[in-house]
């Protein structure tokens, strides 16, 4: 493969986690970047050779192969665009925009144009998450009866933690769910190789009012505890849900996602009950997956490359032994959108495309209404 030229937009919480895992690859030199305040410091603190204000001039420069877009929701839809509009490839942030009618547009430019696109749901490469879709695939778990889980954090815990993910504004219609729930049901979509057809939701804000600081913040940076730094701000969206699913599959599925579960970092748990075996995985430890069985001994299978599934191997870059975690994820995910790059051709990745970057929003709109509606929300065939 030829060497790679990225630009990142956005270097907060996972721009700056997005220029690492490239390094890891080798093959990817991320010349530039774009930053909203002070970019020229910030691409020196990086090492990054160029540091943009203004993003669209990055692209209009810098020859790039791919734009990685890792800035708050509301601007993914205009940024991808103006990039797919100059010919670049897009490695965008989850959610992909924030409405599926944007989502929509996005994806069916990226079709038309033969622009290589990607939604950055890297979960998908943890390599228990891709043994537990190899196993579902070769009937080692039989027919699936139902799928449970969760996602829980609790760095917005307290009403002095604020985050734009929070207004409406730069997030979208949904917090939690979009933010956090978006990958929990990518993920147990491609696993059980089963789409949602139906959703039914149950929003909750538990704080109706946050201190928003007077100053932007970035992601996990800390908090301003002073009155004269925040203002009092008015919540619409969930920090908790409970979504219910129908798949088309026959699965039934349910969801617990929250954003103030205190002592609960980054923790997500997959459940899958089969006709042959359950599996059970935890992200806290996430190199280990559980399988329980009512007729003989259950199973801890561990993440060592020679005893997995084939696919399961070539997301795994350590022996046995060797923990990998969420920085692989990218890495694995960045791996595979380049190499779609290189050989211009996405008829056969399996990382999320705009198409599923668009289902993702699709999922996310209906959710948002049978939490309005309190009922049931098909998800049409037709819609996608
Ligand atoms: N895949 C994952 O695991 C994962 C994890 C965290 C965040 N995300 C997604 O990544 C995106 C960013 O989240 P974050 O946590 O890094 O947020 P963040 O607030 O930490 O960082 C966002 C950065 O974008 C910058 N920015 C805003 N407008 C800009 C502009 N016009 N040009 C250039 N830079 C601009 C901000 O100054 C900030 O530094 C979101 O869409 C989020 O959902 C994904």
């Amino acid at each position: 493969m030829k060497k790679m030229r990225a630009g990142i937009i956005g270097v907060g919480f996972i721009g700056t986690a997005h220029i690492e895992a490239l390094r890891r690859l080798g093959y990817v030199d991320v010349v530039a970047l774009a930053a909203a305040r002070d970019a020229e410091r910030k691409a020196a603190a990086l090492y990054v050779p160029k540091g943009y204000a203004d993003y669209r001039k990055m692209i209009d420069d810098e020859n790039l192969d791919a734009v990685h877009i890792c800035t708050p929701n509301r601007m993914h839809f205009e940024m991808a665009m103006y990039a797919m509009e100059k010919g670049v490839n897009v490695l965008c942030e989850k959610p992909l925009a924030v409405t599926a009618e944007e989502a929509k547009k996005l994806r069916d430019y990226a079709l038309q144009h033969n622009i290589v696109s990607a939604v950055n749901f890297n979960l998908r490469f943890n390599p228990q998450v891709v043994q537990m879709k190899e196993m579902v695939k070769a009937g080692d778990v039989g027919k699936i009866y139902s799928v449970h889980g969760s996602y829980l954090q609790d760095w917005l815990f307290y009403d002095t933690d604020y985050s734009w993910r929070l207004d409406t504004e730069l997030s979208g219609p949904s917090c939690a769910f979009a933010d956090i729930g978006s990958h929990w049901i990518d993920m147990v979509e491609n696993i059980i190789e089963q789409k949602a057809t139906e959703v039914f939701a149950d929003f909750e804000t538990v704080h109706k009012t946050r201190k928003k600081p007077l100053k932007p913040v970035d992601t996990y940076s800390g908090m301003a505890l002073r009155p004269e730094d925040y203002q009092e701000f008015n919540i619409n969206v969930e920090d908790q849900c409970t979504v219910l699913f129908h798949f088309d599959g026959g699965a039934k599925g349910v969801c617990t996602i929250s954003q103030v579960f205190a002592g609960r970092k980054n923790q997500t748990v997959i459940s899958i009950s089969g006709s042959k075996c359950s599996l059970h995985w935890d992200s806290e430890t996430g190199n280990e997956l559980w399988s329980g069985r009512r007729e003989n001994y259950n199973q801890q299978i561990v993440k060592d490359p020679s005893i997995l599934y084939e696919e399961t191997k070539k997301v795994i870059s350590y022996p046995g032994g060797h923990a990998e975690g969420f920085p692989d994820t990218h890495k694995q995910s960045f791996a595979k959108f380049y190499q779609a790059v290189s050989d211009k051709d996405i008829s056969v990745c399996d990382f999320a495309t705009f198409e599923a970057g668009y289902r993702e929003m699709l999922l996310c709109e209906k959710i948002c209404e049978s939490a309005k509606t309190r009922q049931w929300v098909r998800i049409g065939r037709k819609e996608l």
